[in-house]
């Protein structure tokens, strides 16, 4: 007895063990407690009872969609920062000009955590309606030890919330605040000493990541925090190369890191470095080209076999954006990725750079989350093609329809 069955679907598994993206025609998916009980030619299925039945009209259907890098929980916004960029201002001279993260410091402490969560809840539900079935949220906009503990607790009650889409926590050392610019290495061991271990001793993330750039930490700072997150158990990524090349992948690298993000500024010895440790590479488009950015190296990363991942990067800043598919479109224009690797990006490898391959999390194979998005289009180039169109028809998470 399975509780739903799709069938007449172009299934589009992601699967490792098939080739390029695991592509079933006239397939069924048969789910149960919330996971795949099979998945195959519809010709070979031996139709059992099941509670219900979806006919997906000959469309594709996907694993749900795996946002891995988004900045979720934050209060306010920064449209003047976006307009004054469109007028010719820089990054570094807006963030120069009190802009910037700090600007999102002030309303995120101020609000409260029923204002943070239903500002958090509102973006989410607008994630899972373009097809976003789990994703990676970082703090960062708070920057003081019980600060950045309260977020990710806020982060913790909503995941835990009915409807939730799967939520993986991560504690981000974004910046050193204005107010501890003067003794920043206090800052960077308060980080080390007493928000890392917290973090891990009540479980509120299960991964450490730190920008590691011109104005944000430096190579040594990095060093020092992701090296206690490792101590403590925790998993460890890099906001790497954005701005400029520290020198971060080989410290990735050494450590084990899940993913290197960014990546507008990395060398050949970096890129070699990522290969090595088989980190993936998590692809922004969104914020590079908002912030007029170089693209990074992809023909390179590819050549060097390095796992590519996209994401939105949602924060306020560099990229106010709940959508995975305007990210598939800006990947295969922008970047020049294929729409293959593209396609992989929000799904396999978004899931590896979670830690997630193991859970099926990112693919459509038996024994895996019953997590899927059914689209009203047959090929996968379509979606990022047809760009503006919400092509997203039904969204399935734990084998429970939300849409
Ligand atoms: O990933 N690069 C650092 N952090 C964010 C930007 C955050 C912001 O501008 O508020 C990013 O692009
Ligand atoms: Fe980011």
């Amino acid at each position: 007895m399975t509780d739903l069955v799709i069938r007449n679907a172009r299934v589009m598994t992601c699967d490792p063990k098939r080739d390029g993206l695991g592509v079933i025609e006239e397939a069924v998916i048969a789910i149960a407690d919330g996971r795949i009980a099979w998945v195959g030619p519809e010709a070979t299925y031996a139709a059992g009872r099941s509670s219900a039945v979806i006919d997906a009209g000959g469309q594709l259907v996907t694993p749900g969609l795996v946002d891995c890098h988004t900045h979720a929980i934050f209060a306010g916004q920064r449209a003047n920062e976006f307009a004054m960029r469109a007028a010719g201002a820089g990054y570094l001279e807006i963030a120069a000009a009190g802009g910037g993260i700090n600007a999102t410091l002030g309303p995120t402490r101020a609000a409260s955590d029923a204002d943070l969560i239903a500002l958090l809840e509102g973006r989410l539900a607008t994630l899972l309606a373009g097809g976003t079935t789990t994703l990676e949220i970082k703090s960062g906009y708070d920057l003081t030890v019980a600060g950045e503990l309260r977020l990710l607790r806020c982060v913790a009650e909503a995941a835990r919330r009915p409807g939730a889409p799967r939520i993986v926590p991560t504690l981000l050392a974004h910046l050193v605040p204005p107010e501890r610019k003067a003794d920043r290495d206090t800052f960077v061991r308060e980080l080390v000493l007493d928000l890392v271990p917290a973090v891990a001793r009540e479980g509120l993330a299960t991964s450490v990541d730190v920008y590691c750039d011109e104005g944000a930490f430096t190579l040594a700072e990095t060093t020092a925090i992701l090296t206690a997150a490792k101590a403590a158990g925790l998993a460890v990524r890099g906001h790497v190369g954005q701005f400029a090349d520290l020198g971060a992948a080989s410290l990735l690298a050494d450590l084990g890191a899940l993913s290197g993000d960014h990546l507008e500024q990395i060398d050949d010895a970096g890129i070699a470095a990522l290969a090595r440790a088989g980190i993936v590479a998590v692809m922004l488009p969104g914020a590079c080209v908002q912030l007029r950015l170089p693209v990074p190296p992809i023909a390179k990363l590819r050549a060097a076999g390095v796992p590519m991942a996209i994401a939105s990067d949602l924060n306020p800043g560099s990229s106010y954006c709940e959508a995975l598919p305007i990210q598939l479109w800006l990947a295969t224009t922008h970047y020049a990725m294929t729409v293959d690797e593209a396609w992989l990006g929000v799904t396999r490898h978004a899931a590896r750079a979670l830690g997630l391959s193991a859970t099926g999390v990112g693919t459509i194979a038996v024994g895996g989350p019953a997590d899927l998005v059914l689209w009203s289009c047959r090929e996968p180039a379509e979606v990022p093609y047809r760009y503006a169109a919400n092509l997203v028809e039904r969204v399935i998470v734990a084998g429970v329809p939300r849409s």
